[in-house]
């Protein structure tokens, strides 16, 4: 009798030390989840940012290499201001994402996110033997939280870019509407991507860009996994159409009418 007690009494303290483990892994489990959710937005910002900076640079030398071009300097400077105010939005966004706070969608004029993305290319596209031909139709409209839709064709215009560097080609943007969606299609006539690399273009950290393929350094393929967290926040679809040697085709799909609760 006395030891079947004792057991019981033992499987009792055993069963408390188990969950007080449990109660600790869970904690640490958040604290995790919590570290790991601030990684990847400080990656964010840092790839974002970057993508705003990297040619401010080169722009911004050009003006010290030539300090009597005063319509030179106007320009750097103007730049500048349209690119910092850029990348603070985008931290204020990034983060707001990261402490779980739901931003507001707005509708939008898709004809301005795409000049606003423009605007902040420093380097004329032409410069590089790149034509671009968008069209958008004055009056379409679209709920999204701007500043993310810009982020998305930023990075899909760069890598268009560096896909026909060094030869040039058409960069073509198209937006339009079906029953459901506005789609938007941004388009490049450079190397394509090989098919067995397009199960992995979205992954985090897949790139191809090292040595050659980008001289100013390698990629750190981050850029479509972010855009493809972020079009999936707004409840769309990002899809890849390509041909090795015949250019690629991003498509995104975005709700005409978007569920309330998100990104
Ligand atoms: N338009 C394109 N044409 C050809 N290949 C492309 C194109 N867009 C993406 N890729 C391929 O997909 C890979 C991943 O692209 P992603 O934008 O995620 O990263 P990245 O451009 O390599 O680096 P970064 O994080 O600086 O953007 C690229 O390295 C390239 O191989
Ligand atoms: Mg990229």
């Amino acid at each position: 009798m006395t030891s079947i007690i004792e057991k019981r009494l033992s499987l009792h303290q055993c069963l408390a030390q188990r969950e007080q483990e449990n109660d600790a892994l869970r904690s640490q489990n958040l604290q995790l989840q919590a570290l790991a959710t601030l990684g990847s937005a400080t990656c964010m910002i840092a790839h974002e940012i970057n993508n705003l900076l990297t040619p401010l640079t080169t722009y911004a030398a050009l003006a010290v290499q030539n300090p009597d071009d005063a319509e030179l300097a106007k320009k750097v400077l103007d730049k500048t201001v349209r690119n910092c105010q850029r990348a603070s939005k985008i931290m204020q966004s990034v983060l707001a994402m990261a402490n779980g706070q739901k931003h507001q969608r707005e509708e939008t004029c898709v004809k301005t996110l795409v000049e606003q993305v423009f605007a902040c290319l420093c380097r004329d596209l032409s410069k590089d033997g790149i034509t671009v031909q968008t069209h958008v139709p004055d009056d379409l409209r679209v709920a999204c939280v701007p500043v993310q839709i810009e982020q998305v064709l930023m990075n899909l215009i760069l890598n268009a870019r560096e896909a026909m560097l060094p030869g040039g080609g058409v960069l073509k943007l198209t937006a339009a509407t079906d029953a459901a969606h506005v789609v938007i299609v941004v388009s490049d006539t450079g190397r394509g991507i090989p098919t067995e690399h397009l199960a992995s273009i979205f992954r985090p950290f897949f790139t191809t860009k090292v040595g050659k393929e980008r001289p100013a350094g390698s990629g750190t393929g981050i850029g479509l996994a972010f855009c493809r967290r972020i079009v999936d926040a707004h409840g769309g679809e990002i899809s890849v159409a390509s041909q090795v040697s015949q250019g690629s085709a991003f498509t995104i799909r975005l709700p005409r009418n978007p569920p309330h609760d998100r990104p």
